[in-house]
């Protein structure tokens, strides 16, 4: 049975408790809900990758509440390290570095590393503080699923497969963290996120490469796999200048069409749903958007493609891996 409640005090003293037990628990963070584990029990770790039906091999990202813990679970914290989490922590960064050896394998994958953060949100943040430890938690959907960003998607998602779900409210920034690897010579960008790549290459003053997302076989983050963030509805982008006569020829082809708009207003009766126009409002709305639209029982979603530029960077990296999952 799963169990939603409003994150008050009381319930997270019930899910501290549910977490010293070895249950999972559903927590809002400011990027989107995450499925929550006791990090340093490889039992309860375990329950999260037979809920998501996700690979064992698939490292977690390990949540803290301060930046004194990261020595709990990092084995150097290289300055470049401290440097980030200063200045973006609490916040949507999660940090790669070597683990310590009595971190559980179950955690990391395997990895010699591990992935850390400390999120911005006050549920997340409150509940930490009250548990102690550190928190792994991959985003609260099934494997390869869109993530989610409301409580009400969590329970779509796993009913009966986790123990408690804190309602926090829809979720700021609406995409996943900006992920950076810090464990090899040089730093690499691994996932990008709303923070970006010229905003952690100005704190490091170095440059960072970004690793690409494609025909990539062994991948280091699952994140960077094609068929990720996917709704079940076949999905595909296309540019605001061809929406009228793609729109025209699916449909004389039969196909009952779905679409996300941001500027296009089309003259036609179809199923569409406009978000705003900066990206920061874009991705708070995205993964709750395509989940309306993949319930729609479409034969296609169309996503008007979004500007190119760098504040659209994460956006358009998870609206490629929706649409390359067909
Ligand atoms: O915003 C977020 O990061 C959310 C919230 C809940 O914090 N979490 C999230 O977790 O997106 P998940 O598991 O869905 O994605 C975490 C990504 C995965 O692609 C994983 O492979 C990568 O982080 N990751 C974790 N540990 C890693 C490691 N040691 N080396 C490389 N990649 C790692
Ligand atoms: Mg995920």
């Amino acid at each position: 049975m799963t169990e939603t409640v409003f994150a008050d005090d009381a319930a997270i003293a019930k899910a501290v408790e549910l977490l010293n037990q070895g249950r999972l628990v559903a927590f809002p963070t400011e990027t989107v809900y995450g499925l929550g584990a006791d990090a340093g029990s490889a039992e309860a770790v375990t329950g999260i990758f037979k809920a998501k039906g996700r690979p064992v091999d698939h490292p977690l990202i390990v949540h803290i509440a301060s930046p004194a813990q990261l020595s709990d679970w990092a084995s150097t914290v290289p300055e470049t390290a401290q440097r980030l989490a200063k200045r973006f922590w609490p916040g949507p960064l999660t940090l790669i570095l070597k683990k310590r050896p009595e971190v559980p394998n179950e955690v990391t994958g395997g990895q010699d590393t591990i992935g850390l953060r400390i999120p911005d949100s006050p549920v997340a943040l409150h509940l930490l503080r009250a548990f102690g430890g550190g928190i792994a938690a991959p985003s609260a959907n099934r494997f390869k699923r869109v993530s989610p960003t409301q409580a009400s998607h969590v329970a779509e998602e796993l009913e009966g497969l986790v123990d408690l779900i804190l309602d926090g409210g829809p979720c700021r920034v609406g995409v996943e963290s900006t992920i950076i690897d810090l464990s090899g010579a040089s730093p690499l960008l691994l996932r990008p996120g709303s923070i970006t790549k010229a905003e952690i290459e100005q704190v490091l003053q170095c440059e960072l490469t970004e690793i690409s997302t494609t025909n990539n076989d062994t991948p280091r983050a699952p994140g960077q796999m094609a068929v990720h963030y996917a709704p079940t509805t076949p999905t595909r982008l296309c540019p605001s200048e061809q929406l009228n006569e793609t729109i025209r020829q699916l449909s004389e082809q039969g196909n009952k069409i779905g679409l996300l708009a941001f500027r296009f207003e089309p003259n036609l009766s179809m199923t569409i749903i406009q978000l705003p126009e900066t990206a920061e409002a874009y991705a708070q709305g995205l993964y709750a958007a395509l989940r309306e639209l993949d319930r729609q029982k479409l034969d296609i979603i169309l996503v008007e493609q979004p500007p190119e530029s760098n504040e659209w960077h994460a956006i358009n990296d998870r609206l490629k891996k929706a649409a390359t999952a067909f």
